[in-house]
């Protein structure tokens, strides 16, 4: 994947119900990093991933995605299935990334084979679970090659193990370039993991910080961090999950 930033965000204003919701919102989301966007309930976060897959129009500003094609895992991960069964579904994410017949077939037993959801794979959909759909919903954006990956709340009503799955294949598609955003109210389950991290607040960026792997959060990032609603406990690194 090229060097080219996966999305270009430039003074978004975007409005809801006769309101302006987001105010002048710019970032860069980069290739083969894990972007945490966070901020307190009703801040702007869906709206902003919505409008950054293209399901909602800015009112002012402009979404670059320089050619990467978006893959969105929903709040609620069920309403993103389009496949009649999880095999059904799997298919037509790869097809989206251009394979299919017996290879697609093989990358998708695969993949749900290391997620542990291979009793899964001829289940309809709309039988699944809320954390069985939303694992799936990952397995397809991993098989359909899109640039970027919007995750809005992955980590919700999951045990501790499918939180791992969720996690890892977060950790994967950031190792085959894509980039991730993450939306989550539960920032201590990716923080150790985080490349970049956006706070929202009453829908304007209040925090858009790059990490190193090392670094962790400063003093400063905290109370923007805790102003904004977000309690972080501990460094980065004792937050692993994994
Ligand atoms: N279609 C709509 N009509 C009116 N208001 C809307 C609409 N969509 C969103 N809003 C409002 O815009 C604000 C931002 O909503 P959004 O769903 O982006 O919040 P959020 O940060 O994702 O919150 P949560 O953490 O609860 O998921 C909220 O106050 C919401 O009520
Ligand atoms: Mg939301």
């Amino acid at each position: 994947m090229s060097g080219i930033p996966a999305a270009e965000l430039r003074s978004l204003c975007v409005h809801a119900g006769g309101h302006e919701i987001l105010s002048g919102v710019s970032a860069v989301f980069h290739p083969a990093e894990i972007a945490v966007l966070c901020g307190r309930v009703g801040s702007g976060k869906t709206l902003l991933a919505h409008t950054m897959a293209g399901i909602r129009r800015p009112q002012l500003g402009t979404v670059r995605l320089n050619g990467h094609r978006v893959a969105m895992i929903f709040q609620d991960a069920g309403h993103g299935l389009i496949g009649e069964t999880v095999m059904d579904d799997l298919l037509f994410a790869a097809a989206s990334a251009g394979i299919y017949g017996n290879e697609a077939k093989t990358r998708a037993i695969s993949l749900l084979t290391e997620t542990g959801l291979e009793e899964l794979s001829e289940r309809y959909t709309v039988t699944l679970s809320g954390g069985e759909s939303r694992l799936v919903a990952i397995a397809g954006a991993i098989l359909s090659g899109a640039g970027l990956i919007i995750a809005d709340e992955p980590f919700v009503n999951l045990d501790w193990p499918s939180v791992q799955t969720v996690l890892r294949s977060i950790l994967r598609l950031r190792d085959i370039g894509a980039s991730v955003m993450v939306i989550t109210h539960e920032v201590e389950k990716v923080l150790a993991h985080t490349d970049h991290l956006l706070v929202i607040d009453s829908g304007k960026l209040v925090l858009n910080r790059r990490f190193t792997r090392e670094e962790d959060i400063s003093d400063p990032d905290r109370s923007i961090l805790k102003n904004a609603g977000i309690r972080i406990i501990g460094s980065r690194k004792e937050q692993s999950w994994l």
